[in-house]
């Protein structure tokens, strides 16, 4: 453990405690704002970065939690401060939050590099939050300690369970096939979110909070804690009084975290069948630490590491039911033999020694080595000539039988053709046939939203299809299923091949042997590339345009260019 560090050592003392007017200012405000000396001298200020906004739905609860953050950090004799930042509803925010998820970052970095912040507490859940709040932590290096929402109560209707987004997908195809009435439709949407917290299925929400505890980042057990559970509220407390260890410690974000937490992390999402969208936000929280991390690792990894979790969409239950039979300290103790256990979380403890306690109460829920969901990780790593820069897979939520598929190709130029295009009666398209999606990615959307589960066209529907090979450069949202190739890297506005598919090309999709090809001669191809023109830029302006100019291709982590580069920043000058 480091050494204490002296009150001297805080960087909140150079703007409380220096000589001068500038001090004399600070003080001087504080005192305005109604806090005495005692408050504030000679104590660490903890910055509570909250996403919390009327917008952020999965959030509701954090003005409670904030609060009880507080409450933990005055314990401990710091001062808290809450600073607001950028909220991010995976819901509400268009065309889509991964637009944004930068833009957090950035805010994050700088609200902390510009505040007398000596640590802060990181407050998120919904999918972009999390991996904002960290990679902006990162970047400022202090210390930090994350508090996820939690996960939102299981939705129930008619005796059945409801999964966010698995269960929207699912009944939303029968609706469309006219297998569900629009009474039905409406009181389900009434049925699905029942409490605070994120999103319940193993989606990117759960996903991302849970690598982040693999990582060490959040106390022991607190990704499973569902939102709404009084654990939650004594997690938020503990959260605060931890901090201020963390400070007084010299902590920081970059001490805990190593390439072998990373390494955990990733083995962890493969077993809870997790996001395919945390493999481009951990390449992008490891890029902030420059800890090496590509595509290659998750696929090794994927290739030894079982499915344990049994939750949708790769399995059958939810959040809720994965914290009453463990949650993920079980799953961890279970997967123990792939994990590095000497990794350190911000507990102060190694990680093998926070899961010693831990038990798996119900083994349906979570699988013994010995009796997985599968055999192999949840994503797999494509490559070949459709995706020479690397592709994903969900292949737990693929169906088993397209994982090994050859079909021709129905290619859509972009969204709006394909919303256009996919129902008409008369489009020409087959169960076997392969869906194609260009410009859907970064640039080419732009912001990479999560388009990735192109519908099943109307007709297929009626004839009962419910699953086709659907390829694309975008995302897909972590709650959704089907046999669906996303983050085809170059993406196609970037002159990637995957701009040159036509109508009827032969695609071949091969998941065991990890392979995408597009069967077009070389000579083709190059004819085709040399009448290629890229998209019109969908920005000229403002945040959008820098997004376009500097965003990373997705088997990079989609961060920004500028923000990989150069030495950290100096503290600000206080004069
Ligand atoms: Fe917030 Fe799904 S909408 S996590």
């Amino acid at each position: 453990m480091k050494r204490r560090i002296e009150i001297s050592e805080l960087r909140s003392q150079r703007w409380f405690d220096s000589p001068g007017i500038r001090s004399f200012n600070v003080r001087t405000r504080a005192l305005q704002m109604g806090y005495s000396r005692e408050d504030f001298e000679h104590k660490p200020v903890i910055g509570i970065l909250n996403t919390w906004s009327d917008f952020a739905q999965c959030h509701s609860h954090f003005p409670q939690r904030v609060e009880e953050v507080k409450r933990g950090v005055w314990q401990a004799g710091g001062l808290p401060m809450e600073l607001p930042c950028m909220s991010l509803s995976e819901t509400m925010v268009k065309p889509t939050s991964m637009l944004y998820r930068n833009m957090l970052a950035m805010e994050v970095e700088e609200l902390i590099w510009s505040h007398p912040v000596d640590g802060v507490v990181l407050m998120g859940g919904c999918d972009k939050t999390t991996p904002g709040l960290v990679m902006g932590a990162a970047s400022a290096g202090v210390p930090a300690i994350y508090l996820p929402a939690g996960p939102m109560l299981s939705g129930r209707y008619k005796g059945r369970l409801l999964g966010s987004g698995s269960d929207n997908w699912k009944y939303w195809d029968e609706y469309r096939a006219g297998r569900l009435s629009q009474r039905e439709w409406h009181d389900m949407e009434a049925a699905l979110a029942r409490s605070p917290g994120h999103c319940m299925t193993m989606g990117t929400a759960s996903t991302m909070t849970s690598v982040v505890e693999a990582l060490g980042l959040t106390l022991p057990g607190a990704a499973s804690i569902p939102a709404a559970d009084s654990a939650h509220a004594r997690l938020a407390s503990d959260c605060g009084r931890r901090i201020v260890d963390l400070v007084w410690q010299g902590t920081k974000l970059e001490d805990i975290v190593t390439r072998a937490s990373f390494l955990n992390a990733v083995t962890v999402l493969m077993a809870l069948g997790g996001s395919t969208n945390a493999v481009i936000h951990l390449i992008a929280m490891a890029g902030r630490l420059r800890v090496p991390l590509a595509l290659e690792d998750f696929d090794a990894i994927s290739r030894r590491t079982p499915v344990l979790a049994n939750l949708r969409p790769s399995g059958k239950y939810l959040m809720e039911d994965f914290y009453y039979a463990g949650g993920l300290r079980a799953l961890m103790r279970e997967l123990a033999p792939m994990l590095d256990l000497s990794c350190s979380t911000v507990s102060g403890r190694p990680l093998g020694e926070t899961l010693e306690d831990a038990e798996i109460i119900d083994r349906d829920v979570i699988r013994p080595l010995s009796d997985p969901i599968q055999a192999e990780g949840g994503i797999a790593v494509l490559k070949g000539s459709l995706a020479p820069r690397g592709a994903v897979i969900k292949q737990s939520a693929a169906s088993p039988e397209l994982l090994r598929h050859k079909g021709r190709a129905v290619v859509f130029t972009d969204r709006d053709d394909l919303a256009r295009r996919v129902d008409d009666p008369e489009l020409e398209v087959e169960p076997d046939s392969v869906l194609v999606l260009q410009n859907a990615g970064a640039v080419g959307a732009p912001g990479m939203p999560e388009w990735g589960a192109l519908p099943i066209p109307k007709k297929l529907l009626a004839r009962g299809v419910r699953d086709m090979v659907r390829i694309s450069d975008s995302r897909m949202s972590g709650t959704s299923f089907g046999t669906c190739v996303l983050h085809v890297a170059p993406e196609a506005a970037r002159g990637g091949p995957l701009g040159l598919v036509r109508d009827g090309d032969l695609i071949e999709l091969d998941v065991p042997a990890r392979r995408l090809e597009l069967l077009v001669e070389p000579a083709e191809l190059e004819r085709r590339r040399a009448e290629w023109v890229p998209p019109k830029p969908f920005f000229t302006r403002g945040y959008g345009q820098i997004f376009m100019q500097h965003v990373l291709s997705a088997d990079q982590g989609c961060d920004f260019d500028f923000l990989l580069a150069g030495e950290p920043t100096p503290e600000p000058k206080i004069y």
